[in-house]
């Protein structure tokens, strides 16, 4: 995620500097295995694409120190997800914010357990928390409301929201096993190599979750959602229904009840004229049911640079702001 930020910031170099008069300098990098790594001058993002990072003498020794010394105005917490806490990356949010840095997330893990404090913390520093890329990658999920949809009450969604899955159901349509199916969107880059937070739902969950918290108002807790993998489908029974001309997806639905949200994820067999049948590859696709109309938005096939497009998007949001 973070290379494929880097890469959309450089080559929209001269793009943001022109339309947006928004120039950047990077001035900190931070990893597990490199440490924390601060330069206001600006490091040379070239030589950190290729892994090319400044020994420092004394380096920061944690993200308060790190942000402080690399003089940030903006962060980007890319690290991977802890389902189950949401750390560290609600810790670098927090410390973001409490440095007077805007806070953009790529980490879903934050808006499943402490979206309301992350959320009040901005407001109160003045600073933007932004976290477009944690759902259909680039696509416009958060930032469409209230801005596009003002006056609206979102009464529900459904959608196909985790790729693995689509890639694999695809793939054991045409005749492979669940394990070549995995192996080969492991090979693709799209499968992680334990593909269980996939196959069992909880990416699916994770995002329902940080949906219904930020869009519809609703504390929700991953547990309360409804959760079933794909694992039970026999490969025989995926093969026939695509024959008669249906398909299964894994699909995520919410649906507000009195004060509350019912949600689950799971498969669903669907005829070939619903629009998200016809989804391949790492499409993706949700319909917001709102008070006065229902829309859709369809992500077709992306790839690591949409998701880095979604926090360029924030970035620029946070910029201009
Ligand atoms: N890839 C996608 O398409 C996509 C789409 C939407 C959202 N996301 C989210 O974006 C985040 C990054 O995804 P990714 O695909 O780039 O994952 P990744 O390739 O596994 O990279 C994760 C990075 O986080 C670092 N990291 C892990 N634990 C850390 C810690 N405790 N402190 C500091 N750094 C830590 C890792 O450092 P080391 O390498 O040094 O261990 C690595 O650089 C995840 O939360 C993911 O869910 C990804």
């Amino acid at each position: 995620m973070g290379r494929a930020l880097l890469r959309l910031l450089i080559s929209k170099e001269s793009e943001l500097r022109r339309k947006y008069d928004v120039r950047w300098r990077l001035t900190g990098i931070a990893t597990r295995r490199i440490g924390w790594i601060a330069e206001p001058e600006g490091l040379n993002p070239i030589a950190a694409l290729s892994s090319h990072f400044p020994q420092l003498a004394n380096p920061p020794r944690n993200v308060r120190e790190w942000l402080e010394r690399s003089k940030a105005d903006v962060l980007f917490e890319a690290s991977s997800l802890d389902t189950h806490s949401g750390q560290p990356a609600i810790d670098h949010l927090v410390a973001a914010l409490e440095a007077g840095a805007h806070a953009i997330s790529a980490n879903k893990g934050p808006l499943v357990h402490d979206y309301q404090r992350l959320a009040g913390l901005a407001k109160a520093r003045g600073k933007q928390f932004l976290f477009e890329s944690t759902v259909m990658d680039g696509a416009p999920i958060f930032s469409l409301f209230p801005l596009g949809l003002p006056a609206t009450e979102l009464r529900g969604f459904a959608g196909v929201l985790n790729s693995t899955t689509n890639v694999v159901l695809t793939e054991m349509e045409k005749g492979r096993s669940l394990d070549e199916a995995v192996k080969r969107a492991q090979a693709a880059g799209i499968a992680e190599t334990d593909p269980t937070h996939d196959l069992d739902g909880w990416d699916a969950t994770v995002k329902v979750t940080a949906i219904v918290n930020v869009l519809m108002g609703v504390p929700l807790r991953i547990e309360q959602v409804q959760r079933t993998g794909i694992r039970e489908l026999s490969e025989e029974k995926i093969r026939s229904v695509r024959a008669a001309g249906m398909r299964y997806k894994l699909i995520c639905r919410a649906e507000r009840r009195g004060d509350g949200v019912e949600c689950r994820v799971g498969p669903e067999l669907l005829l070939m004229s619903d629009p998200m049948a016809g989804l391949e590859g790492t499409s993706s696709a949700i319909r917001f049911d709102l008070d006065v109309m229902s829309i859709s938005l369809v992500e077709h096939n992306p790839g690591i640079e949409a998701t880095g497009y979604g926090l360029l998007a924030d970035f620029l949001r946070a910029a201009k702001c």
